[in-house]
């Protein structure tokens, strides 16, 4: 059976870091509602020059060097992002060009946060179809332009950044030993598109700013996340007690909290970033992953859920052995 195998994985961060007292200055907030309500201490910015294609392109080419391939033998490119260069064409497309690959081809997903998670779920059904051999796979944000630098209750939340794995074909005996992805769940309801939003579009002439109803999204988040990570692990024939890290979308310390306590698992066993990333959309899970990688958290044969939710509302898990 072919599986989607990680050999690569990489991550890039603007070397501009915020911390949350820098807020006080120009909000009616404070570090401590921050830090309690989200579990957020610092996130990083991106710089004037930088831009979702340069992060994602600097990820990508981390995950190369880790997997020792050239841009040459990536058959596709899928990056997740809400926050492209242009309206068109795809940042993916532009990742190609800087990455100097030639060949193949390249293509954005656009799930918002749980943008990953569906580029995740493409890369592997093109792998698995035999459409490629090599899927370089991309979640990269600038979600600090589109902050309404007025609004505590959004701006303080999110930050840039981008996260890269590299996918190849490998053989597996098609059982839950086999490293690569065993399963994907993917879910999306319109009916809640007003939960989380930008308000501006091409067909409005304006890029618009994030508005949220956070305590909403909060709801939903918990439950959704609990359930379609028990429905990708399912699929994929495994428990809980078999999980060696949970790895969610880095959005709230207490979503995260609230999910590892439903799947029954404690937090020794969740790889944490959200303190120093912020929510990054979908740049959060792979971020994480490669530092969970750095830290000497994750090593190969780990098994892996992967679970993230956000506007749409659209929501997904996969289950993967490192
Ligand atoms: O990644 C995509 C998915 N997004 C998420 O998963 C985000 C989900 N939501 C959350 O993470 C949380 O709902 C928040 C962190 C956004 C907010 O936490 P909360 O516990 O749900 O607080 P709340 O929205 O119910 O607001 C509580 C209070 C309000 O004041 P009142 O109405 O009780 O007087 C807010 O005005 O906190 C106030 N508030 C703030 N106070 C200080 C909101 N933002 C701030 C702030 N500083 N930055």
């Amino acid at each position: 059976m072919r599986r989607a195998v990680v050999i690569g994985v990489g991550h890039h961060l603007p070397d501009r870091i915020v911390e949350n007292a820098e807020f006080e200055k120009t909000l009616d907030t404070s570090d401590e509602w921050i830090r309690a309500r989200s579990g957020i201490e610092r996130r990083h910015f991106a710089s004037d020059g930088e831009t979702t294609s340069s992060m994602a392109s600097a990820a990508a080419n981390a995950a190369l060097a880790q997997a020792s391939k050239a841009a040459d033998d990536v058959d596709a490119i899928v990056l997740a992002t809400s926050t492209a260069d242009l309206t068109f064409p795809s940042a993916a497309t532009m990742v190609q060009d800087q990455l100097g690959m030639t060949r193949g081809f390249a293509f954005d997903v656009q799930a918002v946060c749980a943008g990953f998670v569906y580029a995740l779920a493409n890369a592997n059904a093109l792998i698995a179809s035999g459409q490629a051999e090599r899927v370089l796979v991309i979640g990269a944000e600038t979600f600090s332009r589109i902050m309404d630098w007025t609004d505590r209750s959004t701006c303080v939340l999110f930050g840039d950044g981008a996260g890269a794995v590299l996918l190849e074909a490998q053989e597996g005996d098609g059982t839950s030993q086999d490293r690569g992805i065993l399963s994907t769940d993917l879910n999306s309801d319109g009916r809640h598109r007003d939960l989380l939003y930008v308000d501006g579009g091409v067909s409005t002439g304006t890029s618009g700013y994030l508005r949220m109803q956070g305590n909403q999204v909060f709801r939903h988040a918990v439950e959704k996340l609990a359930q379609t990570a028990e429905t990708a692990m399912e699929r994929a024939g495994v428990s809980a007690s078999d999980v060696d890290w949970i790895v969610p979308h880095q959005a709230n310390i207490r979503i995260i909290q609230g999910t590892a306590k439903k799947m029954d698992l404690p937090m020794e066993r969740v790889v944490v970033t959200v303190q120093d990333h912020g929510n990054t959309s979908a740049a959060s899970i792979p971020l994480a992953l490669s530092v969970g990688v750095e830290r000497g958290q994750i090593k190969r044969g780990d098994l892996i859920v992967t679970e993230a939710i956000g506007g749409g509302l659209a929501w997904g898990a996969v289950v993967m052995r490192w």
